[in-house]
């Protein structure tokens, strides 16, 4: 196979990209989103400010153009993301209680409604765990409503668009020693004991020297798949460059392939330039398009 969305197809996987609505008139950028990837997410054009800037106004015109611009390309899209303590509307931020449980699952239901059809899989609830030792939630204006506003959430999800997947997502889940980890697998596991709606655990995957790709990634990943979801790669960037970088992320690659449930991989942008990282160059391409080694080492273990 000659791109990444080709090769990831010999195993029925897809290989994605996050998109900008912004760079879709970037000749360079959209040829290169064109040829190489088959599943698109929305950089922020999805988040909670953006389709709800006022409450119960909804706004869905920057999010219509990369889905369209997807479905146009006979692209999927991974829908991105219904509930998060970050990037909320400053109508939402200050709320409490009731009053913020209820907009937050008014938002999930009108959101996934909208979406209904177009969507392969939602972050339904992004990065709702504590870094560190805990292993437990991370505080926020959402926890506060309560401890069952995930499950809230996926359930809303659901019954507004039964046909899409739902999926926690979150970052540093990656390692099988960290009490993060061990936090998310347990949410999942009684999430399925207990009959609550949950598809797949999205693994971000936004790696750097003091964050590696740990070793025991597999172990992660078929662990997670053991409970009956799917896992997904779903923001992936490697800080480095060279053979260095091309190696990490051939590692990312081949624990993904290793692992039946494990559907894709999604790298968080496409050239150096467009990455959310101020500085550094942890993508496949370069700031000209141009492919780099981690494009090669990609493609040949894909
Ligand atoms: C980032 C975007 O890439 C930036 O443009 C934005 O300023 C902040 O958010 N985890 C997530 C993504 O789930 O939504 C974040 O995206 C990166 C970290």
């Amino acid at each position: 196979a000659s791109t990444l969305a080709a090769a990831a197809q010999q195993s029925g996987r897809y290989f994605g990209t996050a998109v900008a609505a912004n760079k879709l008139g970037d000749s360079t950028y959209v040829g290169i989103l064109n040829r190489e990837f088959d599943m698109v997410t929305a950089e922020n054009e999805m988040k909670m400010d953006a389709t709800e800037p006022n409450q119960n106004q909804f706004s869905f015109s920057n999010g219509d153009r990369i889905v369209n611009h997807a479905r146009n390309q006979g692209k999927r899209v991974r829908g991105h993301a219904l509930a998060w303590h970050s990037q909320q509307p400053g109508w939402m931020q200050n709320m409490s209680g009731t009053a913020l449980r209820n907009a937050m699952l008014n938002h999930v239901t009108q959101v996934a409604t909208y979406y209904k059809g177009k969507i392969y899989a939602w972050d339904v609830v992004n990065e709702a765990y504590a870094d560190g030792s805990s292993g437990g939630r991370r505080d926020s204006n959402l926890q506060r409503t309560g401890n069952d506003w995930i499950e809230a959430a996926f359930r809303a999800a659901r019954a507004a668009d039964p046909n899409a997947k739902l999926c926690y997502n979150d970052y540093n889940t990656d390692n099988w020693s960290h009490a993060k980890t061990q936090g998310v697998y347990r949410m999942v596991q009684d999430f399925k004991s207990r009959g609550v709606p949950i598809d797949c655990v999205g693994f971000q995957a936004h790696f750097n020297s003091g964050n590696p790709v740990p070793s025991n990634y597999h172990t992660t990943l078929q662990n997670f798949a053991a409970l009956g979801v799917d896992v997904q790669i779903t923001e992936l960037d490697i800080e480095g460059s060279g053979s260095s970088q091309a190696q990490q992320y051939q590692g990312v690659v081949q624990a993904c392939l290793a692992v039946a449930r494990c559907t894709g991989i999604t790298v968080w942008g496409i050239r150096d330039s467009d990455s959310w990282r101020s500085s550094g160059t942890p993508l496949l391409f370069d700031g000209s398009g141009n492919k780099k080694a981690a494009y090669t080492s990609v493609l040949n273990a894909l």
